[in-house]
């Protein structure tokens, strides 16, 4: 009898804890033969754009970190890129800015987020390249002559060797080396720039660089990792400060972009599973939007990451929240200790060329998730790799049909950035994953519009 009562007893508390578990976010999937896709609502001045990253399209970069890692080899004598690539002229946008400004005109979009590459500015600590400020600078007023509004990112997973010889993030005191830069373009550019995104997915970059060991500097240690995020959330907390206390600081609208990525489990039911993703939502998600409500951050898991970190002016560090947005990832839990959980693909879900599927309704979900920040949000990224491109126009359709449900059920989303104008070096991925509104011939830089993009001009046209 006792055993009986404690068996009861245990599934009780097991379907509690589940259903605990699944309160919390939990995946969503909407039965899309009842919705049409052209029921789309959007605010007048809603900002249509296109975003690209220096170090992925302009061709030059031979100072920086990742320039070192597409020459490195694995431990096994492998390249960290696929397929040994290396980035090379990439999309030659060094040389083509003009005519791929003209692209975004033809487009309609309004808008372009690009970065600035920081090992070009400033080539040796101090030192900064007045031609290289000029090329920018350049690059600004025709952007803004073609009647488009340009956002800078200050940070986008590159630096320059001599940082990352000192340390890179990893040391709180070079903090102050990125705020020189980003004070000294900010000079520079902000008479002219009205929005600025400081860093670029700062838990993307420490989990493949410091956890996974797929970016540089390749470390694998999740101690590392969380304090790298901590100091580049501080990084973040610091130069909003200090740009904001500059001429035209008050003027312009100073952001982070944050990556959402839902971690759900493969198994609902599955205590485990859901355990692994709510660590996993934890590191990449819950823990840097918890600094930003709380001035708290906090990363405990035991054995593997324990930092903590207290800015009471988080929050207030940001004019807008920058949302970039592609899938969730399915996890389950495996006996391994060596690899304790996979990905996997829900088959439901149509894939996309990257390692994840095509899922709006967690488009959705995270423009809920980031709008307890109560900032106004941008979409600084959203897209498909789709090599064949007889998907990306089912993606556009749907994933803008979220972005409207959200901003209809009351999400204050201001506008929307289409990753990316152009194919470009997906970072470990090399040249394999094709990104691009425009298909891009790497040899004769020939650029041509992709069928699967035009939903996306039409759509702006009805919405503009
Ligand atoms: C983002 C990143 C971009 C681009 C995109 C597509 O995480 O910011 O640079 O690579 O993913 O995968």
């Amino acid at each position: 009898m006792e055993i009986v009562i404690g068996l009861i007893l245990l599934i009780c508390v097991y379907v509690l804890a589940i259903l605990y578990l699944r309160r919390l976010d939990s995946e969503i999937h909407w039965d899309w033969k009842t919705i049409d896709t052209d029921d789309l609502h959007f605010p007048d001045n809603f900002l249509w754009g296109t975003a690209m990253a220096a170090y992925q399209v302009e061709g030059g970069c031979t100072n920086n970190n990742w320039n070192e890692w597409e020459r490195a080899t694995d431990s096994d004598g492998r390249p960290r890129i696929r397929n040994g690539a290396v980035v090379g002229a990439a999309c030659d946008h060094w040389n083509r800015y003009e005519d791929d400004i003209r692209l975004i005109k033809d487009l309609g979009l309004k808008a372009y987020r690009f970065s600035l590459e920081w090992s070009k500015i400033e080539p040796a600590e101090g030192q900064f390249d007045q031609a290289v400020l000029k090329h920018y600078s350049n690059v600004i007023d025709a952007i803004l002559k073609a009647g488009i509004e340009p956002m800078i990112t200050l940070y986008h997973f590159t630096h320059p060797i001599w940082f990352r010889q000192l340390g890179a993030f990893e040391k709180i005191e070079n903090i102050d080396h990125f705020q020189r830069f980003c004070e000294r373009v900010f000079n520079e550019y902000s008479d002219r720039v009205p929005k600025w995104c400081t860093i670029n997915e700062i838990e993307v970059e420490a989990t493949q660089s410091y956890f996974t060991g797929d970016w540089p500097p390749g470390e694998q240690d999740g101690q590392i990792m969380g304090k790298v995020m901590r100091h580049l959330l501080e990084a973040h907390v610091r130069v909003y400060r200090a740009l904001k206390s500059l001429p035209n600081g008050e003027k312009v609208q100073i952001g982070l972009v944050k990556n959402i990525f839902q971690f759900d489990p493969w198994r609902p039911w599955h205590l485990i599973d859901q355990i692994c993703c709510r660590l996993l939502n934890r590191v990449f998600n819950g823990g840097i939007i918890e600094f930003f409500k709380t001035g708290r951050f906090r990363l405990f898991i035991p054995g593997l990451v324990n930092v903590t970190h207290v800015n009471r002016f988080a929050i207030s560090a940001n004019d807008f929240i920058g949302l970039n947005y592609y899938s969730h990832l399915v996890v389950k839990f495996k006996w391994d200790p060596q690899d304790f959980f996979q990905f996997r693909l829900r088959p439901r879900e149509t894939p996309t060329d990257m390692d994840y599927t095509i899922y709006p309704e967690g488009f959705y979900r995270a423009l809920k998730q980031i709008g307890k920040l109560g900032l106004p949000i941008y979409v600084t990224e959203n897209g498909i790799a789709d090599h064949r491109d007889d998907r990306r126009e089912h993606y556009i359709r749907r994933y803008l049909y979220a972005l409207s449900k959200a901003i209809v059920t009351g999400s204050d989303v201001r506008g929307y950035f289409y990753w990316s104008l152009l194919d470009n070096f997906e970072w470990s991925e090399g040249y394999s994953m094709k990104f691009g509104l425009y298909k891009v011939d790497f040899e004769s830089q020939k650029r041509v519009l992709r069928d699967g993009a035009v939903a996306y001009r039409e759509i702006i046209t009805r919405h503009g």
